[in-house]
């Protein structure tokens, strides 16, 4: 497309700014309440819900909690919840069974919820970090994070969730064949309705502490994410990454983080076309949050404009821990 621009004074282009009625009519994106995916945290217990001290306004809940979340999903038209249980370090193995257990903290979330709520759509996160004594995504044998027998676990673990309720897992290990053994396994044991969103284009970010703290991750991480997750530096392999994950099957895919890769979610939206998403994720939140509450930016206004920018950028929709905050706005 090339927009045609004719010479001053035929082209003045303040004219479709000059009034409210203008600048919406001339409007390109638009954010709304649908495109939006609320991130909960989990806790054992009941009726209570505790702070994550390094996410003001966010709490992690109890399951009860978490129906209740789930309704004002429902009342506020938020399509879409996803589920991170927060892991005591006791719960957390050499074997990640617990990952796989019909009746861990997510797997009964999901059936109180989808019992209760059973219009909001539940996803859920496949990966072994909340599992694992040492915070990896993956098995560590030897120092290193093993690909193909963390996948077999990986498998089972969306199987056990699938069987729960979930109507979206998100693979967010960045294990190669991952999403290819899950779409089989899926459609092999009868899920063939439940959807992938691969978090297929994830960097090893400094933006996700604040989740590590919210998940009980934190103490336990040892070392680094770099040999799975994505060199900041790279775009042309998150591309490459997409397409091999839409051809295993996924539905929909996502980047992650969200602002610093406006970029990648533009370039994959053009590329592929298919349904694209972004995680402004816990830090992205954290910095928004923390500036507002200190007075140094407008709270509101700044959280609809990084949520708009990702709906410029190409994506369809948008994990974020505003979720709740930017509906009451945009309802
Ligand atoms: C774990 C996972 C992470 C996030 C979502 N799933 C953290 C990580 O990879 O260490 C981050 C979300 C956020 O920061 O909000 N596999």
């Amino acid at each position: 497309m090339r927009p045609i621009v004719p010479p001053f004074p035929a082209a003045r282009l303040r004219r479709l700014r000059r009034t409210n009625a203008l600048r919406d009519l001339a409007q390109e994106h638009r954010l709304g309440v649908a495109d939006l995916i609320w991130p909960l945290f989990l806790l054992e217990g009941t009726d209570s819900a505790q702070p994550v001290d390094s996410m003001p306004g966010v709490e992690r809940l109890t399951i009860d909690r978490a129906v209740r979340a789930a309704g004002q999903a429902r009342d506020l038209g938020i399509p879409a919840i996803c589920l991170f249980p927060y892991t005591e370090a006791a719960r957390r193995t050499e074997d990640c069974a617990e990952a796989w257990s019909p009746d861990n903290l997510v797997n009964r979330a999901l059936r109180a919820i989808k019992a209760e709520v059973p219009e909001v759509a539940v996803m859920t996160d496949v990966a072994l970090d909340p599992y694992s004594a040492h915070g990896h995504d993956g098995f560590l044998r030897g120092g290193e994070i093993v690909n193909d027998e963390t996948v077999e676990a990986l498998v089972r673990m969306a199987l056990a969730q699938a069987e729960a309720g979930a109507d979206i897992i998100g693979p967010s290990d960045m294990m190669d064949g991952r999403i290819g053994a899950i779409r089989s396994a899926l459609e092999g044991h009868g899920h063939q309705h439940v959807a992938i969103m691969s978090y297929a284009a994830k960097y090893a970010s400094a933006f996700y502490g604040p989740f590590r703290d919210a998940v009980g991750a934190s103490a336990a991480l040892s070392g680094d994410k770099k040999s799975y997750q994505m060199n900041p530096g790279n775009s042309d392999e998150a591309l490459r990454l997409i397409e091999r994950d839409l051809s295993e099957g996924a539905d929909m895919v996502m980047i992650k983080p969200g602002m610093p890769y406006l970029d990648i979610c533009r370039r994959a939206k053009d590329a592929f076309g298919a349904p694209t998403f972004a995680y402004q994720v816990s830090g992205e939140y954290a910095m928004i949050r923390g500036a507002a509450d200190r007075g140094w930016i407008d709270g509101e206004r700044a959280m609809l404009e990084s949520l708009l920018a990702f709906r410029r950028a190409g994506c369809d929709g948008i994990l974020t821990y505003f979720a709740p905050q930017a509906a009451r706005l945009l309802g």
